[in-house]
């Protein structure tokens, strides 16, 4: 990952293991530092983010992208409008509300954003240690998650199970370790892997460029399918369990997660495979009672094609009925067995 010395400023990039980070933190100059996520696989470029103007881009952009990465970029955020709209009430209102609304769907992002902006009446630096707080809990959060998943994958699939994964879930998307695929790097740390199947994930290939590029990183042995090969590869008995993320989990258990998380659990359910839900508490929303008061982020057509009209939903809602388990760092929460967040 990469670290910043806060009283230096320095910082330091280790090019191996399984924790690069999606957000590092905030350097001495006032800068946030991540990881571009839109250069990978070609490049791993660092961005120094020095505006909010920048980050709300950065976010929309998916630069930083992921719901745990952006509750960090969100806090970070608010410590960098503090300084920016130091002296203009007005103007660091406007910022914050650019920040928490920059994309609606991931509840981590106001969440954090709204964490950090309740320290500003105490100053800039009561924000910014509320900043790292969260990124902090974020960090202990995927290392809770990666202990209780892989147990709980040994549990249900016993030694060695081959597992599918969609979207990125990786320490790109948090800060170290990851979610869903940090139960994956600590099964494979543990010699309990058989292999992963990674979907790509249309259209932005978080699956094909960014899992398949940590996957790689950590030696795990993994193949890319596209979306729609799931359920199939499911039926035809190549899985036997689904993990992945989650954006929001609604009060009911519903899960809002990348599209197409929906067809692999139905794929899941219809070739009785464990399904599971790796995600922090920052992302349990009891406020929300079910997928339908969700807002799913509509990306436009653009980024599925130019050619013609399209319809791009980002997430999608899993009903809480196909679930088996949600992982958090504090639970598990047994959905097949009447448990509710
Ligand atoms: O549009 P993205 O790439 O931000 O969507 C990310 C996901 O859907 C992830 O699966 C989710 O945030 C979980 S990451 C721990």
């Amino acid at each position: 990952m990469r670290t910043i010395d806060w009283a230096t400023g320095t910082a330091g990039l280790d090019a191996g293991g399984p924790d690069t980070a999606g957000v590092a933190g905030f350097d001495a100059a006032g800068w946030i530092e991540l990881v571009d996520q839109t250069a990978l696989p070609g490049e791993l470029r660092i961005l120094r983010i020095g505006t909010v103007a920048e980050l709300v881009a950065a976010i929309r952009s998916l630069a930083v992208r992921g719901a745990p990465a952006l509750g960090v970029a969100g806090a970070f955020g608010v410590a960098l409008a503090a300084r920016q709209f130091a002296g203009d009430p007005a103007g660091l209102a406007a910022a914050v509300h650019e920040i928490e609304t920059a994309r609606p769907t991931a509840v981590n992002l106001a969440r954090g954003a709204r964490r950090a902006a309740a320290l500003l009446p105490a100053g800039a630096h009561a924000v910014l240690r509320e900043a790292y707080a969260v990124r902090d809990e974020e960090i202990a959060s995927s290392e809770a998650m990666a202990v209780r998943g892989a147990d709980l994958v040994s549990d249900l699939c016993g030694t060695r199970p081959r597992l599918l994964t969609h979207c990125n879930t990786g320490g790109l998307c948090t800060v170290t370790v990851g979610t869903a695929l940090g139960v994956v790097g600590e099964l494979h740390r543990r010699g309990a892997l058989a292999g992963v199947i990674a979907s790509e994930t249309r259209p932005l290939l978080q699956g094909a460029r960014l899992t398949a590029w940590e996957l790689a990183r950590w030696g795990v042995d993994f193949r890319v399918a596209v979306d729609s090969a799931g359920p199939f590869l499911m039926a035809r008995g190549e899985v036997d369990a689904v993990i992945l993320g989650a954006d929001r989990i609604c009060a009911n258990g519903d899960v809002i997660n990348k599209i197409g998380t929906y067809a692999h659990a139905l794929g899941a359910r219809r070739a009785g495979l464990p399904f599971l839900v790796v995600a922090p508490e920052s992302t349990v929303d009891p406020d929300t009672p079910d997928g339908a008061a969700v807002d799913i982020e509509d990306r436009g057509a653009a980024e599925v094609t130019t050619l013609s009209d399209a319809v791009n939903p980002a997430f999608d809602v899993t009903p809480h009925d196909l679930v088996t388990a949600i992982v958090t760092d504090r639970r598990v929460i047994r959905l097949d067995r009447g448990e509710r967040p």
